[in-house]
């Protein structure tokens, strides 16, 4: 970029478009032979995915800069100025309630020499200072001011044009806040797609909401992003040998048998995923406490009511949950979880518990207790996980062993047509179909340049009215 002064003194601003072009990157060519990672049809996928840091980089680019990620609970920033920092992928974000109730999210760093802005996790603010040479930046990212002022001004510097660079969109579904850094995706509701039939279960019981409680566990892990996201998109197979110690302790027996269940199921939409039985409760079983299974007996009718039959049985039953790229949950234990990735082989876990922000604090306490005593570092479930993801992402560093496929074809052959539910419907949780429907969508947007070229392989067939149950009727009432 060439900057010049004029004779006059004036200063102007004649970067001719380069200023434009520095402040993104071009698009990259996806990388050539992607479709060789994957064999959907065989259920094969290639180890690279896990280890490539040239994988790595077009993922930061093409999954994570274009994907809806999830930001904060609405329940974290109720008042204006209210913040959280977090991140999508490793861009490092403000996340701030504004004075006319929105949410904005901005890069959290100075756009003067990029120090980092804010250092704290939450609070509540009137404006940020940069630490550096005392930038000041209102609720809304504006720049508002700096110390010697006139100088900037002197050399042609536009003040509206430095403020906190935004998150392009930011957007809620029932609480939860989801920001997308391209402006050309598609909106979070055609991004959830159907899936949002299936979230319902956990985000809108009884039409009171949810709630985070206990703050924010942070760990590490060793592995690759997509490791713990497969493991929760539908990977109750695991749980069988994994944590048959750890349900022992927790239940005083063995996990259920699942395989037997001939009420069991793998969903997706989008490369969400979601397995289920309709065992009510067998999730909360796991945190060892009474209480929380007779909290979900006791409401289920009232979820019957407003969800109908089928979902009551899902509020707490063995089950698990992956919303594309890297947000996941498990309905009845109520943790709730992010895998911010840090390169290839590590993870930044955040961890929270969900829970409806109607249940008695009784209950809200005990799940908190149950959470920490199940999926926290510490706890008997997560231990369990953690070893597992380390290993199936360290063996890669071998070179021979990187070259070697994986199997994912568990449950070929057993999608349900007509079984009258939203999205992929496959017969039996013991399934590998979610991890298959979560490449597919990995790959789709790791080919594609924009957004215009992703495919669109699951049409909505409920219409957005299917998710206000009975609003309409209320307020016309
Ligand atoms: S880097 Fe922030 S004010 Fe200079
Ligand atoms: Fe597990």
């Amino acid at each position: 970029m060439t900057a010049s002064t004029a004779s006059t003194g004036t200063p102007a601003h004649d970067c001719t478009g380069n200023c434009e072009r520095l402040r993104k990157d071009p698009a990259s060519e996806p990388l050539p032979g992607l479709e060789r990672l994957i064999d959907l049809d065989s259920g094969r996928l290639s180890r690279r995915v896990y280890w490539d840091q040239r994988v790595y980089e077009q993922e930061l680019e093409k999954i994570f800069a274009r994907s809806w990620l999830f930001l904060a609970h609405e329940s974290q920033i109720p008042k204006a100025g209210d913040y959280v920092t977090t991140y999508m992928a490793e861009d490092n974000v403000i996340v701030v309630r504004q004075k006319d109730g929105s949410i904005k999210a901005f890069l959290n760093t100075c756009p003067h020499r990029g120090n980092k802005l804010n250092f704290t996790d939450a609070g509540n603010a009137r404006g940020f200072i940069c630490n550096y040479h005392g930038w000041s930046f209102g609720i809304d990212g504006a720049l508002r001011g700096m110390a010697g002022q006139e100088l900037f001004e002197a050399s042609g510097m536009d003040r509206a044009e430095h403020g906190l660079h935004p998150v392009a969109q930011v957007a809620s579904y029932k609480g939860l806040v989801f920001g997308n850094m391209d402006p050309d995706a598609p909106s979070l509701e055609e991004f959830l797609g159907d899936f949002r039939y299936y979230l319902d279960v956990m985000l809108d019981m009884d039409g009171e909401g949810t709630e985070f409680i206990g703050g924010c566990v942070k760990s590490e892990i060793r592995c690759n992003w997509k490791v713990p996201v497969e493991n929760f998109i539908g990977d109750i197979y695991h749980a069988l040998w994994t944590h048959d110690s750890a349900a022992r302790a927790m239940l005083g027996g063995p996990v259920a048998e699942v395989y037997k269940d001939p009420d069991s199921y793998h969903v997706n939409v989008n490369g969400h995923g979601w397995e289920f039985n309709l065992d009510v409760v067998g999730n909360a079983a796991t945190l060892g406490d009474k209480e929380i299974r007779k909290y979900l007996y006791g409401i289920q009718p009232k979820v019957a009511q407003r969800l109908g039959e089928f979902r009551s049985k899902m509020i707490g039953s063995i089950s698990s949950v992956s919303v594309f790229p890297n947000l996941s949950f498990l309905p009845g234990q109520n943790t709730f979880r992010v895998w911010h990735p840090r390169g290839p082989g590590k993870i930044e876990l955040h961890t929270w518990t969900i829970v409806n922000k109607s249940a008695p604090q009784d209950i809200k306490d005990r799940w908190l207790k149950g959470t920490m005593m199940t999926f926290s570092p510490s706890g008997v479930f997560e231990m369990d996980d953690g070893e597992n993801f380390e290993f199936s992402t360290r063996t890669n560093a071998g070179f021979v062993t990187r070259q070697q496929d994986l199997y994912m074809g568990l449950g070929r052959g057993t999608r349900l047509d007509g079984s009258g539910l939203p999205g992929n419907v496959y017969r039996n949780q013991v399934n590998e179909a979610n991890h298959r429907a979560f490449y597919q969508r990995w790959l789709d947007l790791m080919q594609a340049r924009a957004w215009h070229e992703v495919p669109e392989r699951d049409k909505p067939a409920l219409p957005d009215s299917a998710f206000t149950y009975g609003q309409q009727a209320k307020e016309a009432a």
